[in-house]
């Protein structure tokens, strides 16, 4: 499929959707890599990686830009040579990105119940103590959620060893209006971040902003 979503938010950033429903093959077509990229790429071990990975290119150029635009910094965050900010992500059938004057950060996951058992590595005891209350459909869906927001926040934050148990908090509060806040505290690393979910049905996707 080609575009599978495409989201305009608020004139702040525009967030593009794939639904990767083809071959790497077709996903590679008329695409041209930099021996950097070509080189990721063969080096992939799975096939859904290098899908994701080609199916970022394709939104690129849907977004104006070429494997040539974008570039990474030493932990991997990926830049646009035109001084705009991208984030990335890519999970299974779905890949996305968001392009901002501002810094923005994406995540898609897949909602699966094992999720649940590793909560107590990502999720502090005010966030645990709000998704173990709900029923096991919701509590996957918003501890999904919690891992979402922190990940498109730790994109934003370029800042290593930063723990998403002890120094990102998410605030579900506002959920049911698919929106709400996180913070970063981590001694004088004090931010505090939207972010915005979209439920793509068995996937859940939030980006973010700083506030
Ligand atoms: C690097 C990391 C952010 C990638 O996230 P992910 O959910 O595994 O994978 P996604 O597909 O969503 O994102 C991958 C993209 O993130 C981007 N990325 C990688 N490192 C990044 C960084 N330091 N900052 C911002 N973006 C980064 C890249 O664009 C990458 O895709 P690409 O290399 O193909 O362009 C993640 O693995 C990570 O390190 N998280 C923090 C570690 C942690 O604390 N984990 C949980 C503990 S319980």
């Amino acid at each position: 499929m080609p575009l599978f979503k495409k989201i305009n938010h608020q004139d702040r950033a525009t967030v593009f959707v794939w639904k990767i429903e083809e071959e790497l093959k077709e996903l590679s077509e008329y695409t041209v890599l930099r021996d950097v990229s070509a080189k990721r790429l063969n080096n992939m071990k799975s096939k859904i990686h290098q899908k994701g990975f080609m199916s970022i290119r394709q939104l690129l150029i849907l977004a104006g830009y070429t494997d040539n635009d974008l570039f990474y910094n030493g932990d991997g965050k990926p830049h646009l040579t035109d001084g705009k900010c991208i984030s990335i992500t890519h999970s299974f059938e779905y890949a996305a990105i968001v392009i901002s004057e501002e810094n923005v950060g994406i995540d898609i996951e897949k909602k699966r119940e094992k999720i649940i058992r590793i909560a107590d590595k990502f999720c502090n005891d005010k966030e645990l103590l709000y998704v173990n209350s709900q029923e096991i459909e919701k509590r996957v869906e918003n501890t999904t959620l919690i891992w979402c927001a922190k990940e498109s926040v730790f994109k934003m934050c370029n800042t290593r060893g930063l723990s998403f148990k002890d120094h990102i908090y998410v605030d579900l509060d506002r959920y049911n209006n698919k929106e709400g806040e996180a913070i970063v505290s981590r001694g004088s690393l004090q931010k505090r971040f939207e972010y915005f979910s979209c439920d793509l049905g068995s996937f859940m996707m939030t980006y973010s902003f700083a506030k």
